[in-house]
């Protein structure tokens, strides 16, 4: 299928059809994929969204027969991962007139990415309108989803949502609409999302916030296939998959502590998990038995250790506890460390090196970025001194909230 495939009235498809098995993410696209760019070919013509940087000539060469570039007023990136906006550098050394619309976060990424400051820029919020010459567009910020920086964008006329990569499959397709594709995409939807939006579900509640009062008849993500038909059950299914099990799930925090400072930081745990609906016990370990919170620690579906730095060593009786571990069977168990210090903070460390030796599966800020991408949530958990209000969030909740979504997710 070319480029200038007419999706609605005055919308057109004009991305690229990708046949290979390309790896993207830690998985192999075994199906290929799709980039797809619209057009709106209105009183102010509008790009949304582009293609992979391996093709960028391609795509602009393509889409020079469908407009003059010279006419594009606008080019929205809904989200700065160069699948999609890779086209972009191409596209504007032609469209020297066109506005690239974007969420404020974005604007240094593709700055920077593709040496684009002499560009003009349109920064958009959640809820800005913009007038086309003949279309409405509306925009809604759903970060996360999944980096930061991204939105999406719903023609308000035509009814039809621009998500990016929210509700794609990933599949070179041969019919763009999903009802003409000959099988039943169900099981390519769920797996583009267990793989690329499942870990930032949190996320995927706001995005279910944000369309509700849309009226949406036709969703035109960035990969594969266009959905006109049963719209609502695809949005729901993302509904229900990214909802919590309802099945109790337990934390175990230990810590020891000197004055009080990470005991301020698992009281913070606490809480948060608490808010998360996950069951907490919570230890002190100079003031338990051992046995005690050995037997919370064998309970337990996460289990959350904290030590102070003192002489460059743990504090109080956490070693003792810490030794015992080994003996005792915690596979499947996710597994933290955490605590206060002044300058250096090497008992998080030893106490990371503890848990490193049990069969649990411990959380590092390493991990986190290479399953999810995310760069707000850090392991361990170290906190200088006695946490500020900032960090409260920035380190201790984030945290809380990621090991909660691991132990609540329903997939
Ligand atoms: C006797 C003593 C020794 C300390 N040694 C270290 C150290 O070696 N490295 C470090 O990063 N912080 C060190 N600190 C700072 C503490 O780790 C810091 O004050 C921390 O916030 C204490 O947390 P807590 O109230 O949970 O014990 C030391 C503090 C004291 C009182
Ligand atoms: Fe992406
Ligand atoms: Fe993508």
């Amino acid at each position: 299928m070319k480029p200038g495939f007419k999706i609605a009235k005055d919308t057109y498809w004009v991305g690229k059809i990708d046949q290979r098995e390309v790896p993207f993410h830690r998985l192999l696209l075994t199906k290929g994929t799709t980039y797809n760019s619209y057009l709106l070919k209105t009183g102010k013509p509008t790009i949304i969204d582009t293609v992979d940087l391996e093709f960028g000539r391609e795509y602009v060469e393509q889409l020079a027969e469908v407009i003059d570039p010279l006419d594009i007023q606008y080019i929205v990136i809904n989200h700065t991962e160069p699948d999609h906006s890779g086209g972009l550098a191409a596209l504007v050394s032609k469209a020297t007139k066109a506005t690239i619309v974007c969420t404020e976060l974005a604007v240094s990424e593709i700055q920077q990415m593709y040496k684009l400051q002499h560009c003009n820029f349109l920064v958009v919020k959640d809820g800005d309108q913009l007038d086309i010459g003949g279309k409405t567009l509306l925009f809604k910020e759903t970060p996360y989803l999944h980096t930061a920086e991204t939105m999406i964008t719903y023609c308000i006329e035509d009814k039809i949502l621009f998500p990016c990569d929210i509700f794609s499959t990933h599949v070179a397709v041969e019919h763009f609409f999903a009802d003409e594709a000959g099988f039943d995409i169900k099981d390519d939807y769920i797996g583009y999302y267990q793989a690329i939006i499942h870990p930032h579900r949190r996320y995927v509640r706001t995005l279910i916030e944000a369309v509700k009062d849309l009226e949406i008849e036709m969703i035109a993500p960035s990969h594969g296939f266009i959905l006109r038909q049963d719209v609502a059950k695809y949005i729901d299914l993302y509904a229900t998959l990214s909802s919590e099990t309802t099945v109790g799930k337990k934390a175990t925090i230990v810590y020891t502590t000197i004055k009080n400072n990470t005991k301020k930081m698992a009281h913070i745990l606490r809480d948060s998990f608490l808010d998360n609906n996950i069951e907490v016990e919570l230890w002190d370990a100079d003031k338990a038995e051992a046995a005690d919170i050995l037997n919370s620690i064998e309970a337990a579906d996460a289990v959350l250790i904290g030590s102070s730095t003192k002489y460059a060593d743990m504090t109080g009786n956490l070693e003792s506890i810490l030794l015992q571990l080994k003996t005792l069977n915690l596979e499947g168990k996710l597994a933290v460390a955490f605590g206060s210090y002044g300058w250096s903070g090497e008992a998080i460390e030893v106490v990371q090196d503890y848990l490193n030796g049990t069969n649990m599966t411990v959380q590092s800020t390493s991990g986190v970025i290479k399953t999810t991408g995310m760069t707000h949530v850090e392991f361990p958990i170290r906190v200088r001194f006695s946490p500020k209000e900032e960090e409260k969030t920035r380190k201790i909740k984030n945290a809380a909230e990621f090991i909660s979504d691991l132990l609540l997710s329903a997939i």
